[in-house]
């Protein structure tokens, strides 16, 4: 990833802010975007010790026009973009039917799809002129449905969708697309995550101390995004979970609802 023009979204915290230290380290050139600037400006100080160049974007994915800034963030500062890191997220827990206000779901769906969908949009003419990579951070729940993720796991199957669509619109013109399905990885999504009221839950319900490192997730996307890999599912159980789907669904069902009360 030498000298390769990455802009990621998502980059102030959690798996974008690993996913930039390690590119850094790699001698990337560093687009880094999200809302919170002080935090995006931690990171990007951290990256630049590593030994990068680093420009940083506030930007909220949920609007086009902040999504076209990271873009040309990339092109005026370094000429160009080689590989977008689609990885900006929210989560949820909450039982559809406990959930008072529709909105979040459209929320989700803002952050998780549409801003992918933005941000691939306006790079799209840049990664086909250095024949690029374009690189999905979906989930586990974007493979199969989880209880208390509904419009989560909506937002991820969408980004499926497109990106499965659009990597064989990009057949033959040298850009490629990577989707990444992580499991539980140790990050503070969960407890930024909207509860039943739209409100973040605070305290995760998850054992985080027994889920993957973001150290170690940030590593897998590295190393998939160097391959050019179509894919990757991230757990074992991920892995066995989607082999079983097709064999017998329900199991997996009942893999999925086992995970969420057993917070791991
Ligand atoms: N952690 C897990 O267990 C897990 C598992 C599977 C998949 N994932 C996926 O991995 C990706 C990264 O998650 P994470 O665990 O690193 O979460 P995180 O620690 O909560 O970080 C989320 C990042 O997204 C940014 N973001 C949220 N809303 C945004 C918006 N409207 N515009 C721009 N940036 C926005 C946040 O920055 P600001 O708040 O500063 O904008 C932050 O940098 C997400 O797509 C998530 O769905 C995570």
């Amino acid at each position: 990833m030498k000298d390769n023009v990455v802009a990621i979204t998502g980059a102030s915290k959690g798996i974008g802010a690993e996913l930039a230290r390690q590119l850094a380290s790699k001698g990337a050139k560093l687009v880094l975007a999200a809302r919170g600037a002080n935090e995006l400006e931690g990171v990007a100080d951290e990256c630049r010790k590593l030994g990068a160049q680093v420009v940083t974007i506030k930007a909220d994915v949920t609007v086009e026009r902040d999504c076209q800034a990271i873009v040309s963030g990339a092109v005026v500062a370094f000429g160009g973009l080689d590989t977008l890191v689609n990885n900006a997220g929210a989560s949820m827990w909450a039982r559809f039917e406990d959930i008072e206000d529709m909105s979040i779901l459209e929320e989700i769906m803002r952050v998780n799809y549409m801003g992918a969908v933005y941000c691939t949009h306006h790079a799209l003419p840049f990664l086909k002129q250095s024949a690029g990579r374009i690189v999905g951070i979906s989930s586990l729940a974007g493979k199969t449905g989880v209880p208390t993720r509904t419009g989560y796991s909506a937002a991820k199957h969408a980004m499926t969708g497109f990106f499965d669509s659009l990597r064989i619109e990009l057949g033959g013109s040298g850009v490629t697309v990577t989707m990444i399905y992580p499991g539980f990885v140790a990050t503070g999504i969960r407890e930024n995550a909207a509860g039943p009221d739209g409100k973040p839950i605070k305290v995760s319900p998850v054992k985080e101390g027994e889920v993957m490192s973001v150290e170690d997730c940030a590593r897998r996307i590295v190393k998939a995004t160097e391959r050019r890999e179509r894919e990757v599912v991230m757990t074992a159980r991920g892995k066995i979970g989607l082999w079983l789907k097709l064999l017998a669904p329900s199991l997996i069902d009942r893999i999925a609802k086992r995970a969420i009360e057993q917070g791991r």
